[in-house]
């Protein structure tokens, strides 16, 4: 194989986000050595010798509706302290490369095309990207804003769908990072179904809800009735502006509920809230509210303050998810990888508790590194 065709594609969906832009820089950053690889799992030695493309070999591309270019966005994030200061100028030539490898994406406002239209056009982009650079294969990853889950009488697919669709047409391993819907659709299951490709989701699991997924299952273990778990979010940015939209807030909040009823056995008393603050930027706060049970009914309380840059959190996991996929790509893997379900807030299968999720996470690096 010659290095040419071992280069891998990373086509975002919201390509232009925050979340794109942090990974975009971050890989740069990290490939020229100026950052260590912080947060990302697949630097880790257990994932040395498992055959995952490395960073220096990843092609940014991808699609966003918005057109604002990557260096600025990349400024604007440095500014709000996401990224560290200086960093958008040393990865400037990086970023303007994956600039030019954006498309416009759609539904665009008064877009007449049909879904079919839609995905075919979409596929003929990511498709054009592949052959255009010689990659090896292009993994698609939706990171762009948060959709209202669907209604059952809507007749046009999301648009998190359409581009679902566009990546199994384009032959290309797919993970949804959000919680839109993405492959779930019914309009789907046969398309799915037959794609023989590896694919995971959905909606990566960074921060209030990673903490949830280790703490939930303490409570089991120890034989402590969870009586109420509430929890309250306050974050900034594009994802605290759309996430203002209650039925986006909704299809969040859903995966955020999921992992304590997946875990605890049903859902406690107690929702989430997502509270939209724009002078937050891309940092968010998360309190945790748990009220449970111990020895005679003594009744106990565990609070929790999470606060994190939700762009830092999430960057070094796609980049991780995009290698493992690029990799079960190569080894002829498809369908649902549970195995990814460590990265996921509602993955396909699986265990729920994190420590459960990493131990088959390192097994499926064992079985990459075995097949080398
Ligand atoms: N950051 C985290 O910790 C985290 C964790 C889990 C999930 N997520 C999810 O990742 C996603 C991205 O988060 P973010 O902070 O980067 O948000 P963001 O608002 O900064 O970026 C989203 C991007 O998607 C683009 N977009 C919207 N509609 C589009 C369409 N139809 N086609 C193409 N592009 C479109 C927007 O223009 C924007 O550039 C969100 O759905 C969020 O819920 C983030």
């Amino acid at each position: 194989m010659t290095a040419h065709a071992a280069r891998t594609g990373v086509w975002f969906i919201g390509a232009r986000g925050s979340v794109a832009t942090t990974a975009t820089a971050g890989c740069a950053a990290v490939a020229a050595g100026l950052h260590p690889p912080t947060g990302m799992v697949t630097e880790t030695p257990p994932f040395h010798g498992a055959g995952l493309p490395p960073l220096t070999s990843l092609v940014f591309g991808g699609h966003d509706t918005l057109d604002c270019p990557l260096p600025k966005r990349a400024e604007a994030l440095a500014a709000g302290g996401v990224l560290p200061h200086g960093l958008p100028s040393a990865v400037r030539s990086e970023l303007t490369a994956a600039d030019e490898e954006i498309r416009s994406g759609g539904p665009l406002p008064g877009d007449t095309r049909t879904d079919e239209e839609l995905v075919a056009s979409f596929a003929t982009d990511i498709q054009d990207f592949t052959h255009r650079h010689g990659l090896a294969r292009t993994v698609v990853i939706n990171v762009a804003s948060t959709e209202p889950a669907p209604g059952a009488d809507d007749s046009r697919l999301p648009a998190s769908s359409l581009y679902a669709a566009a990546a199994l047409r384009a032959g290309c391993p797919y993970a949804n990072f959000t919680p839109s819907t993405g492959l779930r659709s019914p309009h789907l299951r046969e398309a799915v179904d037959s794609c023989a490709l590896p694919h995971a989701g959905r909606d990566g699991k960074t921060g209030q809800t990673l903490l949830r997924s280790v703490l939930a299952p303490m409570f089991v273990q120890r034989a402590l009735p969870v009586r109420a778990w509430s929890g309250t979010n306050l974050l900034g940015g594009g994802d605290g502006a759309a996430l203002a939209d209650p039925a986006a807030a909704a299809a969040k909040n859903a995966g955020k509920e999921r992992v304590l009823a997946d875990t605890l056995g049903s859902a406690p008393e107690g929702e989430v809230h997502i509270d939209d603050v724009p002078a937050m930027g891309d940092w968010k706060t998360a309190w945790d509210h748990i009220a449970f049970d111990g020895f005679l009914g003594s009744r106990m309380i565990l609070q929790t303050i999470w606060q994190g840059c939700d762009s830092a959190l999430a960057a070094p996991l796609v980049l991780d998810l995009a290698r493992l996929l690029a990799r079960a790509h190569e080894l002829g893997l498809t369908g649902p990888r549970p195995e990814l379900g460590f990265y996921f807030k509602d993955p396909d299968g699986g265990p729920a508790g994190l420590p459960e999720q990493y131990q088959e996470l390192l097994a499926f690096a064992e079985r990459l590194r075995a097949a080398r």
